[in-house]
């Protein structure tokens, strides 16, 4: 059984599966009939609702359930959670702080699991992201990206999806804030390098795609002040996105906060593809279901049969 709690979970062939999948008008209703759970233990515009209308397109019956409700190793444990709803569902789709609570569901491999955003994690945006440099770059092999601020969730997944498509991947942000050793030592198994730069007018020279999210986090609340103090001079502003050259494009995951990592003539201006990236978590989100619960289960079979 397959789960997808980072992008790496997926090889470079089925990566790009998903992509072509992203994009199928007809895509295989691999869910009619069943349901597939969505928990939160945290808020969500974008991905409660282009994973619940994904799962309506695939033939399936998204249930939306909030983590208090269920009461993550409160009410109830992880796994004991984890086993009531692969009683009811072909799938399901976690958003929580811990990473390792994605992992603890995996473990038991009763349904696969998708990773709707962890402290470590956000492949489904990564997914939507590399998805929307497609269709403004065409090929992404040798073109680059530049992450601007706070080396989070959303980076770790961006840096592998991009790299594993053949992108140069760079990032700028304060002493503090970018990767640590156990980050490289993942991106270099996917075959993955990061070039990381002091000056954010540096990283961005010449990048096809300027990327930033917010600087503290979910779960990050208690920093948010000095976080405010130690990103200030990564503020993705006009005079930063004319240093990367006339055919750079902005990306931001969203929620955006206008004013903090990027100024509102940068997210509402020309060269920001914002909301085709955001449409494109639907699109993603159905691709890689349909790969997941489609072509993922049938190679895995003829597999065994071997
Ligand atoms: N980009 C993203 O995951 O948005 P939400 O937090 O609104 O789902
Ligand atoms: N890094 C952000 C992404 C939100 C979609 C967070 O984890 O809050």
């Amino acid at each position: 059984m397959r789960h997808v709690l980072e992008v790496d979970d997926l090889t470079p062939g089925e990566l790009g599966r998903v992509l072509d999948l992203a994009a199928d008008p007809a895509p295989p209703q691999v869910l009619a009939g069943q349901g597939m759970a969505l928990l939160f233990e945290k808020p969500s515009a974008r991905t409660r609702n282009s994973m619940e209308m994904a799962v309506v397109q695939l033939g399936g019956h998204p249930m939306y359930i909030q983590g208090a409700e269920v009461g993550f190793d409160a009410r109830e444990s992880v796994e004991d959670v984890t086993r009531t709803l692969a009683c009811y569902h072909g799938a399901v789709g976690a958003r929580v702080f811990a990473h390792a609570t994605v992992e603890r569901m995996a473990a038991l491999d009763l349904v696969p699991i998708v990773n709707m955003l962890s402290d470590a994690a956000h492949p489904l945006q990564a997914l939507a992201d590399v998805l929307t440099m497609q269709q403004i770059l065409g090929d992404l092999a040798g073109r680059s990206v530049t992450y601007v601020g706070d080396a989070n969730n959303v980076f770790r997944s961006l840096a592998l999806a991009g790299g594993m498509l053949g992108m140069e991947v760079r990032f700028t942000g304060p002493s503090g804030y970018g990767l640590g050793e156990l980050d490289a030592d993942r991106l270099a198994s996917a075959g993955v390098v990061v070039a990381e730069f002091d000056r954010p007018e540096e990283a961005v020279e010449g990048a096809d795609i300027v990327y930033t999210d917010v600087w503290t986090s979910m779960g990050q609340e208690d920093e948010s002040a000095q976080r405010l103090v130690d990103f200030e001079g990564y503020r993705v502003d006009e005079r930063l996105l004319d240093a990367a050259g006339t055919q750079v494009h902005f990306l931001h995951c969203l929620p955006a906060h206008r004013g903090e990592e990027v100024t509102s003539s940068v997210v509402d201006g020309p060269a920001s593809r914002v909301w085709q990236q955001a449409e494109n978590r639907m699109h993603a989100a159905r691709g890689l279901l349909a790969w997941l619960l489609g072509e993922a289960v049938s190679d895995a079979g003829e597999g065994s049969n071997a």
